[in-house]
């Protein structure tokens, strides 16, 4: 099946949600999470899929969860060994599924900053501050910050996210809950950071989702350190003082805003073949890079 694009995948009979890039199959008490090739920028789902992509989310997910500490969501990797009901065609799924404990998703978006970059980079600018965090004077952009910030925001249901202060987390999930997140999301960026340094790549920041079990205890939920919820920075091109090239759709971005004339407003244009086949190598090189293995899925 190498190359071909999965944009929607079908179980008969069991209903399915769909966000911008997986497809989430509630089975009661678990749930299947299907990474499919789709791929959004400025908030819009793009027409054309990038081959393989929801392949390496899934796999680099799969090799962070194997590597970082504490409790994580999975059941299982292997589909032959998922409840599909019969009949169901599984080729469809193959590598880019986890059958995960369904929890109840504390709804905010658990950030940790270890560089200055995007809307962090802004708001130094204006106030010497990030999220609310000060941080030291005379940084510059893409600045390595002392140490890694937990900068949380609420997880909208329509429309952008937004920043919210530890105090505001605080009010919204209770006093152990954020410690808590705030805490695993440090551990477990610095534990991924580690790692990805060893093979050259900076993880510059990330986001993290935390769900809970019926007991009250707290796991580590939806996608891990991938492309799409982190700057990953090749470290021997990293170059305070300017932006950096990364590894995820920067390609996209940068065809959409320079190239196309698309006005962000209405339903977004086909990206050009060479758009896609870049990207999908820069997919490919981010999952190679980071778990030293060969891409064969
Ligand atoms: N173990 C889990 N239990 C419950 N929900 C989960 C679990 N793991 C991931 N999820 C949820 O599954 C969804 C994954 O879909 P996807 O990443 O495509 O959504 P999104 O576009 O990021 O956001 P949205 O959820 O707003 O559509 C997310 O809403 C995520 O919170
Ligand atoms: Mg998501």
């Amino acid at each position: 099946m190498a190359n071909h694009v999965v944009l929607e995948t079908n179980i008969p009979g069991v209903p399915v949600r769909r966000g911008k890039v997986r497809d989430v199959y509630d089975l009661g008490d678990s749930i299947l999470l299907v990474s499919t090739d789709r791929i959004s920028a400025f908030d819009w789902i793009l027409p054309n899929g990038i081959p393989d992509k929801g392949k390496v989310l899934t796999q680099l997910s799969v090799f962070w969860f194997s590597q970082v500490p504490g409790p994580n969501h999975i059941l299982t990797t292997d589909v032959d060994q998922m409840p599909f009901p019969a009949g169901t065609d599984l080729e469809q799924f193959r590598h880019r599924t986890y059958h995960v404990k369904k929890t109840r998703v504390v709804p905010i978006e658990c950030v940790v900053r270890a560089y200055l970059a995007g809307s962090g980079w802004k708001e130094y600018q204006k106030s010497q501050t990030v999220c609310g965090v000060a941080i030291p004077p005379g940084l510059v952009e893409s600045s390595k910050l002392p140490e890694p910030i937990f900068t949380p925001s609420t997880k909208a249901e329509e429309g952008h996210d937004e920043n919210i202060s530890f105090a505001k987390m605080v009010e919204l999930v209770g006093e152990r809950v954020a410690t808590e997140l705030r805490d695993h999301s440090i551990a477990t960026f610095e534990a991924g950071a580690k790692r990805a340094i060893e093979s050259g790549i900076i993880i510059a920041d990330t986001k993290f989702e935390w769900g809970m079990l019926e007991d009250g205890s707290i796991i580590l939920i939806d996608e891990v350190m991938t492309p799409d919820s982190s700057r990953f920075w090749p470290a021997d091109q990293y170059q305070p003082g300017r932006s950096q090239p990364s590894y995820d759709k920067q390609f996209v971005r940068d065809w959409l805003e320079l190239t196309s004339g698309w006005d962000k407003n209405s339903p977004p244009p086909e990206l050009p073949a060479e758009i896609i086949a870049k990207t999908r190598e820069k997919y490919v090189e981010a999952y190679e890079r980071i778990t030293s293995k060969k891409f064969d899925f």
